[in-house]
């Protein structure tokens, strides 16, 4: 049986392989980092044939200014070896450069409906922001690309933060459906999160996700990115806004603003439980104080690779030229297959 109709049919004992995104529409955050970024380095990297992709064709469903796009996908994949992808270890590339996912993603908006697409939590945001030029198409049909990503490669994992979970649940459902329909051609994925701080929250907003775009929106000072000089650190945490009441409790509904700062603690220090690192502390301004230094050591290293990488770009150029080669080899077969699944002619070349 060949591989992708062993993987298909999820038979064989093979290590998970994992695909995973970010879009280039703003600096990296803290959110990124922690939500996602962090466990590619640390554990989905070692998995065989994990792949890394800045997504750089997401970043064109909403209003875009084309040099920031290409300047922001180059830091984007800087950022993603700063914190330690090893090209040695995994794939690390740039969306448009592997024509496979768009190919592919024509096949799901033949695949999936309209009422999808707009029940998509994210769209909905999204759309009721966007004021001046209209939505556009490609917002709308956005998931349909981001499953043609996932699915191309065969993929059983995908590390994501919370807000993804229910892109990732539609890929599902779409792979389903089509392996329904047309035979066994994709793998069904799932989604991994991290035990804690899967949804950090805007310091300065701690109900709403901390969010790349809200910068441009509000400013941008509940928003932490990778890239922050520590002072810009310490004084956007001490800032942050906390809650009434002064004892420091876990509680994500009633006390958002310290549960999201015990959150990130705990995810800075590897712990999982955030309730109960609550009981050592006295006062907000305390934990505020922790809080800021575990997040200035945890980017620290991260901004000083990021540095070392950014002056020889050609280096990052390099691998992310080795890296579409490598994922264009993985999907093309899977891409083909599901082309001639749905009753086109096969080319013959
Ligand atoms: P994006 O910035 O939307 O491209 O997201 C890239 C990855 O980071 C995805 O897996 C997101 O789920 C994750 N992510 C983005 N923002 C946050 C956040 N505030 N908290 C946790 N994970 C996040
Ligand atoms: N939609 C994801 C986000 O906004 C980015 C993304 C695009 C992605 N394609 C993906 C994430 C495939 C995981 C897998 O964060």
């Amino acid at each position: 049986m060949s591989e992708m109709g062993e993987r298909a049919g999820m038979t064989g004992g093979a290590a998970a392989r994992v695909f995973s995104g970010v879009k280039p529409t703003g600096h990296l955050t803290l959110g990124n980092y922690l939500g996602a970024v962090r466990r590619w380095v640390a554990v989905d990297q070692h998995q065989a044939d994990a792949l890394f992709c800045v997504v750089d064709l997401h970043a064109l469903t909403v209003d875009h200014d084309p040099a920031r796009v290409r300047r922001l996908s180059r830091q984007a994949a800087t950022l993603l070896l700063a914190a330690g992808l090893d090209p040695e270890l995994c794939t690390v590339f740039v969306q448009s450069h592997v024509d496979e996912h768009t190919r592919l993603a024509y096949l799901m908006e033949c695949t999936a409906s309209v009422g999808e697409m707009r029940r998509m939590v994210q769209f909905k945001e999204k759309a009721a922001r966007e004021e001046t030029a209209g939505v556009r198409l490609s917002l709308l049909t956005y998931p349909a690309l981001m499953a043609a990503d996932i699915l191309a490669y065969g993929t059983d994992e995908v590390p994501v933060g919370e807000d993804q979970a229910q892109h990732v649940e539609l890929t599902r459902d779409l792979a389903m459906r089509f392996n329904r329909r047309y035979g066994p051609v994709f793998v069904v994925p799932r989604a991994t999160q991290p035990p804690v701080a899967a949804r950090v929250m805007d310091l300065q907003d701690p109900r709403s996700k901390m969010g790349k775009g809200t910068v441009v929106r509000d400013g941008g000072a509940g928003v932490i990115h990778l890239l922050d000089e520590p002072d810009v650190v310490r004084r956007k945490v001490m800032r942050a806004v906390t809650d009434a009441g002064a004892d420091v409790v876990y509680d994500r509904e009633a006390r958002p603003g310290v549960a999201n700062l015990l959150d990130v603690l705990a995810a800075c220090r590897g712990e999982v439980d955030p309730a109960g690192l609550a009981a050592e502390y006295g006062s907000y301004g305390a934990l505020k104080r922790d809080v800021a230094e575990a997040v200035v050591e945890l980017l620290r290293p991260v901004r000083e690779r990021h540095a070392e990488l950014a002056a020889d770009p050609g280096y990052v150029d390099k691998v992310l030229r080795a890296g579409a080669g490598r994922a264009r080899d993985r999907a093309r077969p899977r891409v083909d297959a599901a082309y001639e699944a749905v009753g086109l002619l096969p080319a013959g070349v």
